[in-house]
């Protein structure tokens, strides 16, 4: 005890690496369990800046060892080059443990991503292209590769081989792509095994362990609930279990040992890629939104659409993924505006929502139906305490915690670790904590 898990509530990029990192040094483990490197986590603090992609956003810490669980998808090339990032910003990448049941993401299946997408013209999802999808796919087909795999040459040129002619004939057949060369990949791949092997460990074992002796463990989500592979907003999703169930699955340990889920949102909404977004603003004040808030793919660099709040999302994530505590981040953002709306149910075909509709036709339609509430105007990037926010924005935090029915344990008012209203969320020696009656 105990397993704390860190999800998106929202389309992702909700400030999970900013948080992770912020409440990382409390613990002993941080573990990625799902994803790859579509994921794009920022980490700010002075004037350090990191965008990570696969490593747990818990690596500033020395103390804290960084997994990635069997639930990730690997692209070692990537792993390498991040492993390299941050030894050349002076991090050691040591202590980092990668799951030997993790999947590789192979060449083939970055072409794949690209060259599906491409077929399906207007229709695309949006991906990020890094070949998770695919990835996925050979998983769940029992042809994927995995990373302990770089453990037995032979094996590893025999299960490329075997997936090649399948994979080739697909490329080359369907789409009109070039094939990939069987010993080219496995000789580009093997070059990477010295790198890779040092760190491959058994996740699930490591983590039971830790946990029976009281070690903390952190599990970061990556993407967010309405990205999830079973609950988010299907076909325009990402492949793996975004949600708080995931991080059981995702990294070998039991849900009886998860005593928290910390759910992160952004004080308004953003997506990247295609699908239903019901709050969309594609007016000035999303254009506002898009440049005060920086957003902007960490992954991609595309520009991510933005709207309003949405507590009809929020509320289908709480339930989904058992939330016990809320983070709201970016809250200064909206200090440019005037008025702020949260949308508290959406309308369609005469009937009203207040959760996220079953039917994707009565989603892609929903009308959002807003309440309207007063902004502050007012610089809130140095407040440290909910006492010293503005009187609306306290009511605009106090009115999403009432929809959510999850107290805001956290408020982000900037990128900066250290720019955090820590508001019943106790840590164990963090500087400037407070012990509330919300707190673990
Ligand atoms: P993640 O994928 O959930 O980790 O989020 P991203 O890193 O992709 O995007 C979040 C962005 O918002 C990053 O640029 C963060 O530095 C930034 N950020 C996080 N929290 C805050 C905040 O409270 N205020 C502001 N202005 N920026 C924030
Ligand atoms: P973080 O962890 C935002 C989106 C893509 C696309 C869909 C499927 O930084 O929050 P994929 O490449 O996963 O098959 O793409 O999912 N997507 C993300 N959007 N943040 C992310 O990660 C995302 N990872 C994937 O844009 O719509
Ligand atoms: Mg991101």
């Amino acid at each position: 005890m105990p397993g704390i898990v860190l999800v998106g509530t929202q389309w992702g990029d909700e400030g999970k690496g900013k948080v992770t990192d912020l409440i990382a040094r409390d613990f002993d483990y941080v573990v990625r369990f799902q994803g790859g490197n579509n994921a794009g986590h920022t980490v700010i603090h002075g004037d350090r800046r990191l965008a990570l992609h696969l490593i747990p956003s818990g690596i500033m810490y020395p103390s804290i060892t960084p997994l990635i669980g069997n639930g990730c998808v690997i692209d070692p090339r990537v792993l390498i080059e991040e492993m390299d990032m941050l030894e050349k910003d002076g991090l050691s990448t040591e202590r980092l443990l990668v799951s030997g049941n993790a999947h590789l993401i192979m060449p083939y299946h970055r072409a794949l991503d690209a060259e599906s997408e491409r077929r399906l013209g207007s229709n695309e999802i949006g991906t990020t292209k890094r070949g998770i999808g695919p990835a996925y796919q050979d998983k769940a087909a029992r042809s994927g590769i995995r990373v302990q795999d770089l453990l037995d040459e032979h094996i590893f040129r025999l299960k490329v081989r075997t997936a090649l002619v399948e994979k080739n004939d697909l490329l080359v057949k369907l789409y009109g792509a070039q094939p990939f060369d069987a010993d080219a990949v496995c000789d580009e791949y093997l070059s990477y095994a010295p790198r890779i092997i040092p760190h491959i460990t058994e996740s699930g074992q490591l983590l039971n362990e830790a946990l029976r002796l009281g070690q903390w463990v952190l599990f970061e989500g990556a993407q967010g609930t309405l990205l999830d592979i079973d609950h988010g907003t299907y076909p325009f999703v990402t492949s793996s279990s975004c949600t708080a169930g995931g991080a059981a699955i995702g990294s070998g340990v039991g849900p009886t040992t998860i005593s928290k889920v910390l759910g992160i949102a952004k004080a308004y909404i953003t997506r990247v890629g295609s699908g239903p977004f019901p709050t969309e603003l594609s007016d000035e004040t999303g254009a506002l939104l898009g440049d005060v808030g920086a957003e902007f793919g960490v992954t991609t660099g595309r520009a991510r659409r933005c709207g309003w709040y949405d507590a009809v999302i929020m509320r289908y994530a709480a339930e989904v993924n058992g939330l016990t505590d809320l983070c709201i981040t970016k809250l200064d953002v909206l200090s440019c505006l005037d008025t702020i709306k949260i949308c508290v149910a959406y309308e369609h075909d005469g009937r009203r929502y207040t959760t996220v509709p079953g039917s994707q036709t009565a989603f892609h339609y929903a009308q959002p139906v807003y309440e309207e509430m007063p902004g502050w105007r007012t610089d809130i990037t140095g407040c440290r305490s909910f006492e010293e926010l503005p009187r609306q924005a306290q009511d605009y935090i106090a009115r999403i915690e009432e929809l959510a029915g999850v107290p805001a344990s956290l408020i982000a008012v900037g990128p900066d670790r250290s720019q955090t209203i820590m508001r019943g969320w106790s840590t164990r020696q963090g500087e400037g904590a407070v012990q509330g009656e919300r707190g673990l």
